[in-house]
């Protein structure tokens, strides 16, 4: 198969280790075809999809349920994350070789899964396989309110919050002591970059996430957006902003945690409002972007969002354009340049907070396995060619 490529950059397909596609239980705001097609038209050849819907990828029979459910409808490949509760500690740890990672919720956020004691963390960090990751949300409530608006379960309600950083620091101690590999997801702050810093230099399994929303927006832009920027964990300080560019060596993979909400839901009065904005289809080119800036060399973007959530994440076949790895490619026209507008987004939800960016550098062609999927700001893919990834067992 011969490729036109005259004047094009070649890039491989960007993983993205972090997204909430709604499917099963809030398909008005995405489903597995809606949010893949973004991921394509996006670049992004593969997604590791997080276990927050309704019901929560926390069972064995879920996560068969959920596989089945979507499979059909996937146009990139895909994994997904097992959600932790107080009491699925062996079952997790059963189904793990089928699983990306686990996610353990130490701070509540959108859905109900939440674990703030001890015992459960400490028994799942223990239990779980040391070489999967845990993924943690380490982070504090917006506010009361807010806790009470979003993870208002009864089980909820009984858990105080932890703050970010108890939250972080307690993740980190526990990975230590046990020995795990352990995944920050979302950080924010110049401080939790300092905590993991330290924690890599002596010697704890950790790596740790950034999301585009927290690279390129602050909390100006909130104020701008209202709720369209309303997420958790916040739009940070510029300072903060500032840290995770300085700090960029201690990041190891970039994910979007795209997390479509509708207009209406997010039209509601702030506190009532659901925290999470879309992403999915805006990381590669905003990152590109910036790499046209000269703000970062593409071959750190391409290791936090190609090579290391391959690695990471123990996906074969994945992280690089190497002969026996699949051909995931993005084609991308490094002059043509346009604006980012709501109407170019693929999610069911149909906005970004980034509509009004200049971008310079299209995506023409994107081929999934040597197969070309999207070209042109069309998808080609039938729904079903994606499929689910194979782990490297470990
Ligand atoms: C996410 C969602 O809506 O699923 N929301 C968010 O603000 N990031 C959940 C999460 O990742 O915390
Ligand atoms: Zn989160
Ligand atoms: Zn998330």
């Amino acid at each position: 198969q011969v490729i036109e490529a005259e004047g094009m950059m070649v890039l491989p397909g960007f993983i993205d280790s972090h997204v909430h596609f709604r499917d099963p239980g809030g398909t008005h705001k995405e489903d597995f075809l809606s949010g893949t097609r973004a991921a394509l038209a996006g670049g992004v050849t593969t997604i590791l999809d997080m276990p927050n819907t309704q019901p929560p990828t926390d069972s064995r029979a879920h996560l068969q349920e959920k596989m089945a459910q979507v499979g059909p409808k996937a146009v990139v490949d895909y994994g997904f994350y097992f959600g932790a509760t107080d009491n699925n500690i062996e079952e997790a740890a059963s189904v793990a070789d089928q699983v990306a990672a686990m996610k353990l919720y130490m701070g509540s956020s959108t859905g109900s899964l939440l674990v703030t004691e001890f015992s459960p963390i400490f028994r799942h960090f223990s239990t779980f396989p040391p070489n999967k990751p845990i993924a943690v949300h380490a982070e504090d409530e917006q506010s009361l309110l807010y806790f009470g608006a979003q993870g208002s379960t009864e089980h909820n309600r009984a858990r105080p919050p932890l703050s970010a950083q108890i939250a972080l620091s307690r993740a980190l101690a526990i990975a230590e002591k046990v020995g795990r590999r352990l995944h920050i997801a979302h950080t924010t702050t110049q401080r939790e970059l300092e905590l993991i810093q330290e924690a890599k230099q002596k010697g704890v399994r950790v790596t740790c996430e950034v999301t585009p929303l927290h690279l390129f927006l602050t909390e100006e832009d909130q104020q701008r957006l209202g709720n369209f920027g309303k997420v958790n964990p916040p739009l940070r300080s510029k300072s903060d902003q500032e840290a995770l560019w300085r700090y960029f060596d201690v990041i190891d993979t970039i994910g979007t945690d795209h997390a479509p909400h509708t207009k209406e839901e997010k039209m509601q009065p702030y506190q009532k409002a659901p925290s999470g904005l879309t992403g999915v289809q805006t990381m590669l080119p905003l990152l590109f972007n910036a790499s046209q800036e000269g703000r970062v060399a593409l071959s750190e973007i391409i290791k936090r969002c190609v090579t290391n959530p391959a690695r990471i994440f123990g996906l074969q076949n994945k992280g690089a354009l190497e002969v026996g790895k699949d051909a995931d490619i993005v084609l991308i026209d490094p002059q043509q340049t346009y604006e980012i507008n709501n109407e170019q987004i693929l999610s069911k939800c149909g906005w970004t907070p980034f509509a009004g960016t200049k971008i310079k550098g299209k995506i023409q062609q994107v081929f999934v396995r040597g197969q070309l999927a999207f070209e042109h700001d069309t998808c080609l893919a039938q729904p079903g060619s994606g499929r689910h990834v194979s782990y490297i067992s470990r």
